[in-house]
């Protein structure tokens, strides 16, 4: 049945940022090996490329490896690994650099050094950016780099269906070619997964459609936990209806929010002041969880504006002029001009918030390994613990460079000390078994079609599991997410029943792997009875509780029944936990105040 092989010393899956960065550091670290890099597209079209604001990096000389480590811890509310978020922000300014050498088009200040914006919850300027278009240029450089290495192979549109582990090992995975639906066993001493976030377990999100979970439900399939999936981030400015992202840096460069009644209305949510450009502390550049609690409060007081894709609030840029708007925001300005018929230069976008992010995932250490040898994560698939309940916005291109580096060099070490062939040996007898789930749903004479359970999946989470929860929707969808993969394992039914390019058949294999992953955000959230960060709840447990959960939920796979949860600690080294506060508060307490 699996007839063809690809035996390398180390499979990456994933070519979007992180797969590319950590492709880019095995073969720097042992130009001898073989390494597979597998994409379910061509990586250039990977959802790195939809990223758009900015890459965070110390680089002024008012600013310190302190300050962002303060920012991300805060705007994590505290539940960030704090010896992991050293390590990163100490690494960030290198990565940058690398990719300024690697050729990367920074945006760049009158005497040609790279410019840096302001970002959501960083107290200062710390945001690299290239204009508004920084995931396509970093993609791209990433990209064009790892074609000066021969020992990166790439198998673009190679749908990973399956982890091969032996004997509490991963020796390799199980791929469909998508041209043929050939599958394809892919075998080596370290696996690195790199498939990106979950976002489209929502109907509104900010996702490419390719944002499946896939990573995180295989290693959550094969006893590997799934960390802090509770934590899910609404972007707060995207487009009502298709969750077009409207990048934060539009706020960074001084776009306004406005209500209904044309107030800047987060100066109601403790995030005021508002002050006078260009020394902004928070309200537009506030945490993202906050902003979009807000928002949800607003529309709940009737002060949205309507659209006909939804309620909205008005995002200003025309404060900024033509000249800067088009200079540091192209993007947004095409954009709003296509899509929401909108021209930034004279009149307000409309935005509401959607889905865009997961902080949690595969749990991973700082070397991107995760528990079970042979296994790595990086980029949004991985939870290496530096997001905590909330990501502050620029962290996670950083991410992907510092931890996609970190996991590449690990794998890279391994490889090399555990030789190929006995894996090989192992993949080939576990490939077979890996791949007749997904061949045998081309022969489902019955069964139910994949829009209605995908659109049933996205209706429990956009209702129950959304800005804000309370009990009751969260026990109602984790009993809906039973069902829903209770009826997706009695069977999907195709109208496609061929190999070739059957797109309908993937996006059957992707529903499977996000149920999963839906089911451990609603479980997790359902057990973490207070509020933090972009957990929000409107019920008895709508405050933080350090007492009881100042703790990560670990949500292990079992089968059928929903998973057992567990908690673990939260790595503490020199920031005690605080209350968070932002503008006017922040600076009260004695704090700079984002
Ligand atoms: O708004 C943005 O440009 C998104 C950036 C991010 O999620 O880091």
């Amino acid at each position: 049945m699996t007839e063809r092989s690809v035996d390398s010393d180390l499979v990456i899956v994933g070519g979007g940022g992180a797969g590319l960065r950590a492709a880019i550091a095995a073969a720097e670290a042992d130009p001898g090996l073989r390494i597979a890099l597998l994409s379910k597209v061509v990586p250039m079209r990977s959802h790195t490329v939809a990223a758009e604001g900015g890459a965070a990096g110390v680089a002024r000389a008012d600013d310190s490896l302190a300050g962002h480590f303060t920012d991300t811890v805060a705007g994590g509310d505290w539940l960030c690994d704090q010896d992991v978020v050293e390590r990163f922000v100490a690494a960030c300014p290198e990565e940058m650099v690398r990719l300024e050498q690697w050729g990367c088009p920074w945006s760049r200040q009158a005497d040609g050094r790279p410019q840096v914006r302001f970002f959501g919850g960083m107290t200062t300027q710390r945001s690299w950016y290239a204009a508004d278009k920084t995931g396509f240029h970093l993609l791209h450089t990433l990209f064009q780099t790892t074609l000066r290495y021969p020992g990166i192979e790439r198998y673009d549109e190679y749908y990973c269906a399956d982890l091969l582990v032996d004997d509490g090992e991963a020796c390799g995975v199980l791929a469909l070619e998508i041209a043929s639906g050939e599958p394809v066993r892919f075998s080596a001493p370290a696996v690195i997964l790199a498939t990106g976030g979950a976002g489209r377990a929502y109907g509104q999100n900010t996702n490419a459609g390719i944002v499946t979970g896939e990573g995180m439900a295989m290693a959550y399939a094969h006893g590997v936990p799934l960390r802090d999936m509770e934590f899910v981030q609404w972007h707060p400015t995207t487009l009502p209806g298709s969750g077009i992202l409207i990048t934060e840096g539009c706020r960074g460069e001084g776009g306004v929010l406005t209500n209904r009644e044309g107030r800047r209305y987060l100066q109601d949510y403790g995030l005021g002041p508002p002050e006078p450009w260009p020394r902004p502390k928070a309200m537009e550049l506030g945490p993202r969880d906050w902003l979009s609690q807000a928002f949800w409060r607003e529309d709940q007081a009737g002060r949205t504006v309507p659209t006909a894709q939804g309620a909205a609030v008005q995002l200003d840029l025309r404060q900024l002029g033509e000249a800067r708007i088009l200079e540091r925001l192209p993007l947004i300005t095409d954009v709003a001009r296509r899509f929401a018929g909108v021209d930034p230069l004279h009149a307000p976008i409309p935005v509401r918030p959607a889905v865009h992010y997961t902080m949690g995932g595969i749990p991973t250490d700082a070397e991107g390994a995760a528990p079970l040898a042979g296994l790595f994560a990086a980029g949004e698939c991985a939870s290496t613990g530096i997001h905590g309940a909330n990501r502050l916005g620029s962290n996670s291109l950083a991410e992907l460079l510092v931890f996609g580096r970190a996991a590449g060099e690990a794998a890279a070490r391994r490889a090399r000390e555990a030789g190929r062939r006995r894996h090989a040996r192992a993949a080939a007898q576990l490939a077979e078994a890996a791949a007749r789930p997904a061949l045998a749903m081309l022969r489902n004479e019955r069964g139910e079609r994949v829009a209605a359970l995908r659109d049933a999946l996205h209706a429990t989470m956009e209702r129950h599991v959304g800005i804000f929860r309370n009990q009751a929707g969260l026990e109602q969808a984790c009993a809906d997410l039973a069902e829903l993969r209770e009826r997706y394992r009695r069977g999907v039914r195709l109208d496609d029943r061929s190999r070739i390019y059957n797109t309908e058949w993937l996006s059957a294999l992707e529903l499977g792997h996000t149920l999963q992953v839906a089911e451990a955000m609603a479980c997790s959230a359902r057990a973490r009875l207070e509020s933090r960060g972009a957990h929000r709840r409107d019920d008895a447990y709508s405050e933080r509780d350090d007492e009881r959960f100042l703790v990560h939920t670990l949500a292990h796979a079992r089968g059928e029944a929903a998973p057992a949860l567990e908690h673990a600690p939260v790595t503490i080294t020199r920031a005690a936990p605080q209350r968070r506060a932002y503008g006017a508060a922040a600076e009260a307490a004695g704090g700079e105040g984002a």
